[in-house]
């Protein structure tokens, strides 16, 4: 299914200097885009998105194998859709003229899925003997915050085929020097790290889950409750639905408010109190599970499909208020820590609404010598995506760190430093 997120291309203000295809492969998502450059800043040029969800939700995961095949079919069709939005090769082949660089993901991922669009990647840097910035992915989905700017300018790109708006505000770089040190809480499916950013290229990794990331315990919870795949939406909704039928923000600690039962279904905090920056969620979705087989075995349930939708809202509302509490916890210390000027909260995750008030409320609340600028990507790059590989490579470029197309390696467990 080829979802098309391609900004009309807009050359009217482009100042021809920087124009970068930038491609990215690394699990489930083929996807390409064009970034410009106007002013010195980054412009979301288009951004095309070939998504394998409906192919992996029949095996309720991503199958590497499948997701290789399927992005060797997509691969060309989104490049040119993303050089052309005519979709015609012969205009894309006329439209690369016009790019200056080649960005790519280069890891962490999987390899099968990686190799694609590397390869891809590689051989127009070759054919059109041009620069190529092989990018971290946890790295672009950093950057795919920094593509949302919070005062009310005008937006750069505003029109689009699906209306999604990529923006990139006019005063970002002036903006940009005021936002370092940052700390960014990255959340995906194959991911979940706590960064320290001190500037443009500057990373420390101060923390990782120990187990599975965020979204994996979203996607196998949410199988665990029969809900499909991917699990992070199906479960939020699910939650959301539990919340607003008990007026609630947070399950409370205590009391009675559903199904009759004395007390509300609290799920464990993995080493949530342990002072480090690290995660664990593993232990959560098998607390989800020894609650779903005892609550089947007490009812004598035939399996989890015929557990009352309100209980599996609950479990889902308590497992996201264990969720949030243990991203906010981990994050309010590395805040405390590093004391830094913006915080970013990046990755298909954090398109939760909940998860985000939550770290937003608390970011905002806490009593910092100035205010923390809370950063989530623009719609639209919350989840994999090629701009956000190209607003990190912008960003490269400025600092001259290009390769050959020669000397860059692909690696599946690419780390950010
Ligand atoms: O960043 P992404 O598209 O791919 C990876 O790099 O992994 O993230 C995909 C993950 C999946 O685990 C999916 O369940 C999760 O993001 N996700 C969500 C929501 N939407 C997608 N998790 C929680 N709440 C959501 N609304
Ligand atoms: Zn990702």
């Amino acid at each position: 299914m080829l979802k098309s997120v391609a900004a009309q291309v807009n050359f009217f203000f482009m100042t021809h200097n920087i124009k970068i295809l930038a491609i990215e492969s690394s699990c489930d998502e083929t996807a390409a885009a064009v970034i410009g450059e106007k002013d010195d800043c980054p412009v979301v040029l288009s951004s095309i998105i070939s998504s394998q969800i409906d192919l992996h939700a029949k095996t309720g995961g991503v199958v590497p194998e499948v997701a290789s095949r399927a992005h060797m079919e997509a691969i060309t069709p989104v490049v040119v859709e993303s050089l052309t939005s005519s979709g015609d090769v012969q205009s894309a082949i006329k439209a690369l003229d016009g790019i200056t660089h080649i960005a790519v993901t280069a890891g962490p991922g999987l390899i099968g899925s990686l190799l694609v669009g590397f390869n891809a990647a590689k051989t127009i840097a070759y054919a059109k003997n041009l620069p190529i910035v092989p990018i971290n992915h946890i790295e672009g989905h950093i950057y795919s915050a920094f593509s949302r700017e919070i005062s009310n300018s005008k937006f750069l790109i505003s029109k689009q085929r699906d209306d999604r708006k990529l923006s990139i505000n006019e005063n970002w770089k002036l903006k940009n020097e005021k936002l370092f040190p940052v700390i960014a809480l990255t959340v995906s499916g194959g991911h979940t790290s706590l960064t320290l950013m001190k500037d443009h290229g500057v990373y420390e990794n101060i923390g990782e889950t120990l187990d599975d990331a965020v979204g994996e315990a979203y996607d196998k919870t949410a199988k665990l409750l029969g809900l499909g795949y991917p699990g992070g939406p199906a479960i939020s909704k699910l939650a959301a639905q539990f919340r607003n039928k008990f007026s609630i923000f947070n399950p409370p600690a205590g009391g009675q408010f559903s199904n009759n039962r004395e007390k509300p279904i609290v799920l464990p905090r993995p080493i949530i109190n342990d002072g480090t920056f690290n995660f664990s969620f593993s232990g959560l979705k098998t607390a989800v599970l020894i609650l779903t087989k005892k609550m089947i075995a007490e009812q004598k349930l035939a399996d989890v499909s015929e557990l009352d939708e309100m209980t599996k809202a609950e479990i889902a509302a308590a497992f996201e208020a264990a969720v949030a509490d243990v991203l906010v916890t981990k994050s309010v210390r590395a805040i405390e820590k590093y004391q830094p000027k913006s915080f970013i909260f990046a990755g298909g995750v954090s398109v939760n609404q909940y998860l985000q008030d939550s770290l937003k409320f608390k970011v905002k609340s806490l009593k910092q010598k100035q205010d923390i600028e809370f950063l989530t990507p623009a719609a639209g790059l919350y989840g994999d995506n090629a701009a956000m590989i190209g607003l990190a490579a912008f960003y490269h470029i400025k600092r001259n760190d290009v390769s050959d197309w020669n000397s860059i390696q692909v690696d599946a467990n690419l780390e950010l430093v």
